[in-house]
């Protein structure tokens, strides 16, 4: 077993998260408020106080412009990018209109979960939009070069047959001609004055130092994606891309606990977290939030989940809704509501802010 080297995470006052790219614009334009007033999730919907002309627009994807303010100042990125180019146009502008905090431009970096589309597609986009005169360097971190890798996405055996397969790899060049600055890392690194915590190759790393949930290491039943060559030519159909290279991300929320940030959690639900728990040391957990992936048992998934304590849980993007009905029923049941559901029936156009101010 691997001893996992701890990095401690300087405490933030306050996390603002922007679902700037998400699955499905819903109708609702609601707040929820903590006992003082503090909007903890402004749902903005499509329609909010702004008109039916700023809707939101949703597509099968993930993107987050998050914003991070300690002892007064504030710092911004990107996680992840999305991958259809309207809705991340769009719903900038949108967000433009809604709140002064967004503001691409002020984006210092962008992270990349892993290599599957519907997280990195629109990134030569997204650093015209962050980098407009390409002045600045741009940081690009991934968590491994498996991110690279050609991938194949397949819905079934006769696709394969046929050949009717999509194949999508990074543009590695492009993103270079707009200021993009590729680092690789698969151990885990402190970022921001060592305020964020990008966790690396979540997966293989877990799995060395044995905390790694057997049942999250089996195979996803959907989707499939395999790895290609640079022709695109699918290498062996019966291994399947287990996107060694995806991570989280983790902040130390002053007075309240870990705020984690999961894209589409391929390093496992529960061991993602078990990780994130590991690498800074603070068993605390505040908020998880992100694509919580399908996998073999999504009964095992909700009880370990519970099982953490997290103050606040929203499901997004990926979900399956198996899960998010197991979490919804024992919601019912909590003396205080965990579970923030906007999300998982909007997962675009909605703005969370979590702070040590507000009350729990
Ligand atoms: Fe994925
Ligand atoms: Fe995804």
């Amino acid at each position: 077993m691997d001893k996992i080297t701890t990095l401690g995470i300087e405490p933030v006052d306050e996390i603002k998260v922007f679902d700037l790219v998400g699955d499905f614009a819903g109708v609702q334009g609601s707040r929820i408020e903590d006992s003082k007033g503090h909007t903890i999730l402004r749902a903005c919907g499509n329609y909010d106080l702004s008109g039916p002309e700023n809707s939101f627009v949703g597509a099968h994807a993930f993107s987050n412009f998050i914003k991070v303010t300690k002892d007064g100042k504030s710092r911004y990125f990107l996680f992840d990018v999305g991958q259809n180019r309207t809705a991340l146009e769009h719903n900038s502008r949108v967000f433009r209109t809604l709140d002064p905090d967004f503001d691409l431009e002020k984006v210092e970096f962008i992270l990349l979960s892993h290599g599957h589309s519907d997280h990195f597609y629109n990134l030569n986009l997204a650093l015209e939009m962050v980098n407009p005169r390409k002045e600045r360097q741009i940081p690009l971190y991934v968590a491994g070069d498996s991110f690279f890798t050609p991938r194949a996405k397949v819905s079934g055996e006769r696709f394969l047959k046929s050949g009717e397969y999509l194949v999508i790899a990074p543009d590695r060049e492009g993103a270079e001609k707009r200021g993009g600055q590729w680092i690789v890392s698969s151990r885990p690194v402190l970022l921001m004055d060592d305020t964020l915590l990008y966790l690396g190759s979540i997966r293989p790393e877990a799995k060395k130092a044995g905390i790694a949930k057997d049942y999250e290491m089996k195979p996803r039943p959907w989707p499939k994606f395999y790895e290609c060559d640079a022709k695109g030519n699918i290498i062996d159909s019966s291994v399947e891309d287990e996107a060694d290279e995806d991570t989280s991300i983790a902040f130390n929320l002053r007075d309240k606990g870990l705020v984690v940030i999961t894209a589409c959690s391929h390093g496992g639900v529960n061991t993602s977290l078990l990780y994130a728990r590991a690498v800074s040391g603070m068993d605390k957990v505040y908020c998880y939030y992100g694509g919580f992936h399908p996998n073999s048992d999504v009964n095992a998934t909700a009880a370990d989940l519970l099982s953490h304590g997290i103050r606040y849980i929203i499901p997004t993007h990926c979900t399956p809704w198996g899960l998010v009905n197991l979490l919804w029923q024992k919601n019912q049941e909590a003396e205080k509501p965990f579970l923030l559901t906007k999300n998982h029936l909007a997962p675009v156009g909605n703005i969370y802010t979590f702070s040590k101010e507000y009350e729990d």
